[in-house]
């Protein structure tokens, strides 16, 4: 016969929860329900207990303002990913969203056609063109639409995670124009490991789980009574698309960076040839729900 407290504490736990709110109540029952499930199924010993305590207080520790384990912590266990489609069941014509990630950072606002590779990678890397609209989901035109855009260089570092790259490099915000239209020139971004300097490269290894994500550029849109897309455009052709570490990658943002040769068509550009093209047009969902 087992110890009582093992088939009641469940509920005596849950039966003193008093939230405001029903939802509150609600998300704190379960969580307490869940938890004592996920014990009672993995026995751990409590060497193994304090060992995951450990872990979650150095998550924390490492916690800065430029480096965010918990994020990555949620993203590598599937949970960024799994909110992200819960939330965006219905999402209709609008583009298809993917995880924010750990490394957005405030950035400058610049002109359209500005370069916002400002580091050595201006020179190391391949010129890209990156251009489209911002529409609404029947295909109307969104002006003054903020674009923040952010990614990696060339050999797969974001500024904020290399102290060689100038401070707000390889990001930037842009407005659509009365047209919806936006392009600007940046480098062609590279595959790149996540951060495995922590404890969730201590995960990562444990589970002998790669580190990789696919090359990617991050696109964070705004515009007025719209909802919020958050979303990356992804390099076809990439290696790691079938393996990405955070499985953020979706069919419908996979695009080809076309490689353009033409001298004259570069110089439209204010890049120089050969240069990447990629072409894609935002849509974005009303946030009262109507077309
Ligand atoms: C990123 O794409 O920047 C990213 C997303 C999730 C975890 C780590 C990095
Ligand atoms: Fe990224």
């Amino acid at each position: 016969m087992r110890n009582p407290i093992e088939t009641l504490l469940t509920d005596i736990v849950v039966s003193r929860i008093k939230a405001k709110d029903p939802r509150s109540q609600e998300i704190l029952a379960k969580l307490v329900k869940h938890l004592h499930a996920f014990i009672k199924d993995v026995e751990p010993t409590e060497a193994e207990w304090f060992k995951a305590i450990d872990f979650l207080t150095r998550t924390g520790q490492k916690c800065d303002n430029k480096r965010q384990e918990f994020i990555l912590f949620s993203d590598v266990l599937g949970a960024s990913m799994l909110v992200d489609a819960i939330n965006h069941r219905a999402h209709g014509d609008s583009t298809a969203t993917t995880v924010t990630g750990p490394f957005h950072a405030a950035a400058r606002v610049y002109k359209l056609g500005d370069n916002i590779a400002r580091g050595k990678e201006a020179q190391r890397g391949e010129p890209t063109v990156v251009s489209g609209k911002v529409l609404d989901t029947k295909g109307r035109p969104l002006s003054n639409a903020t674009i923040d855009v952010w990614q990696s260089d060339d050999i797969g570092y974001y500024d904020v995670q290399d102290v060689n790259q100038p401070e707000m490099n390889l990001r930037g915000i842009f407005k659509t124009n009365e047209s919806g239209e936006f392009w600007f020139r940046t480098i062609k971004p590279s595959a790149y490991p996540i951060p495995t300097d922590g404890p969730v490269g201590e995960l990562l290894r444990a589970s002998g789980r790669d580190a990789m994500r696919p090359a990617h550029i991050h696109f964070w849109i705004k515009s007025d009574g719209y909802k919020d897309l958050i979303t990356h455009l992804f390099v076809a052709g990439d290696k790691y698309l079938d393996s990405d570490a955070v499985f953020g990658v979706k069919e419908s943002l996979i695009l080809n960076f076309e490689k353009n040769m033409s001298p004259v068509e570069a110089s439209k550009w204010k890049v120089s040839a050969p240069f990447y093209h990629v072409q894609y047009d935002f849509k974005l969902e009303r946030k009262d729900g109507q077309q």
